[in-house]
């Protein structure tokens, strides 16, 4: 049977290029690299020449680039590094959960946290971040591109605001990183978190952009790694994948490869929603990474959905995938106003580089079918047709 994996803002296959390039640090190559002998110099070197290609990634300095375990850890960092006793944090109600529940966890210990609304879009006002803004506010922590519906934030706005009111600003850049430029100096950021998984690297490597001067405390207690700012010995073939996969996305961004992908999402939404009736777009009308479309298609469970397209070949799904399972409506499409109906009955499909356009023709025939195969069966569809006849 054809598979097609359309869920790449979940995970992404490790591109074939990224792997030749870590093969020979599990093996040939296995120093540590705090090592000061031949085995450690020549893993060092690898980490830092990894280290300059994410920071030509994100325009940054490679000495402001730290290694972490993935994306979850470098919003971490960056959230319980700065923020202390007496602070207020402002942040938004569609982050991730590994941006929420830090924030989260912060209030139970007494800091205060605002949690600024989106429009129907899925869009922060900036005005609303600056209206949030107190005497003793650290931090602004808001997310570059939703991982559910792909809107792209107006992060410079929000970085003029920072910076005007000398507060750090944060932005979860996971869902970003490989699919629009990003130019830490433009958003004016202090902190940007990216994930190796996301973008063709391997699962467990992320990093997190620190602005030069930013005084952060680690997580993590031991050796000096990382300028002392993410002590353990480092993940080298990781590492190296991440920054392969980094140099990947900057030829493609050359290449063009960002405008390809976009024209692939737009012909996959326009069949969808040309096929079948009572859908949308959930952000339609917010500028929106290239890969991801978030669809509702009114009158079915979106659970069902997945597990139908799931027996036909085709692997997509509701949204985070650490709330697969859940049965409560995802938090980011009820911040814009979904009804949890609506939210429920909604899929993300999210390309990644391996797919073509014989895998968007292939769900564009798919959907349809098992949309309709559901609807069938739904007395709420049925009530609503004969209401409409
Ligand atoms: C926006 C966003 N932030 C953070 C994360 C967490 O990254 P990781 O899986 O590398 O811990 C994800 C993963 O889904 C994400 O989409």
């Amino acid at each position: 049977m054809r598979r097609v994996y359309l869920d790449n803002n979940a995970t992404t296959p490790v591109l074939p290029e990224v792997l030749d390039a870590m093969r020979p640090y599990f093996g040939e190559h296995f120093g540590n690299a705090s090592s000061i002998h031949h085995h450690g110099q020549e893993t060092r070197a690898a980490v830092e020449r990894a280290r300059e290609s994410v920071a030509s990634l994100l325009g940054s300095r490679p000495a402001e680039i730290v290694f972490t375990s993935g994306g979850t850890e470098a919003d971490n960092l960056a959230i319980f590094g700065l923020a202390r006793p007496g602070d207020h944090i402002i942040t938004s109600t569609i982050e991730h959960h590994a941006v929420l529940n830090s924030c989260k966890q912060l209030q139970e210990r007494g800091i205060e946290a605002t949690f600024v609304p989106v429009d129907g879009r899925g869009l922060v006002n900036p005005d609303d971040v600056k209206r949030a803004l107190r005497s003793n506010t650290k931090l602004v922590t808001t997310m570059f591109a939703n991982n559910e519906t792909g809107v792209i934030q107006p992060v410079e706005d929000i970085g003029r605001i920072c910076a005007e009111a000398d507060v750090y600003f944060h932005t979860d850049g996971v869902q970003a990183a490989s699919k629009i430029p990003i130019d830490v100096r433009a958003i004016g950021c202090d902190l940007l978190s990216i994930s190796g998984h996301k973008f063709h690297a391997p699962q467990g490597v992320g990093a997190l952009y620190v602005r030069k001067g930013t005084k952060l405390d680690p997580l993590f207690y031991g050796g000096s790694h990382e300028r002392s700012r993410r002590a353990g010995t480092e993940n080298v073939p990781g590492i190296v994948g991440l920054g392969k996969a980094a140099e990947l996305a900057m030829k493609a961004f050359a290449a063009g490869e960002d405008r390809e992908m976009a024209a692939q999402r737009d012909m996959l939404e326009t069949a969808i929603l040309d096929k079948v009736d009572s859908t949308g777009v959930n952000g339609a009308g917010a500028p929106r990474v290239p890969n991801t479309t978030n669809v509702y298609f009114d009158y079915i469970e979106g659970e069902a959905l997945i597990i139908s397209l799931d027996l036909k070949g085709l692997s997509v799904s509701t949204g985070a995938a650490c709330s697969s399972g859940a049965i409560e409506p995802s938090h980011v499409l009820t911040a814009m106003g979904l009804r949890p109906d609506r939210a429920r009955a909604s899929i993300r499909f999210s390309l990644g580089k391996q797919n073509t356009a014989g895998d968007v023709d292939f769900v564009v025939e798919l959907v349809p079918a098992a949309v309709e195969r559901l609807r069938e069966l739904s007395p709420l569809y049925n009530r609503s047709s004969a209401v409409r006849s």
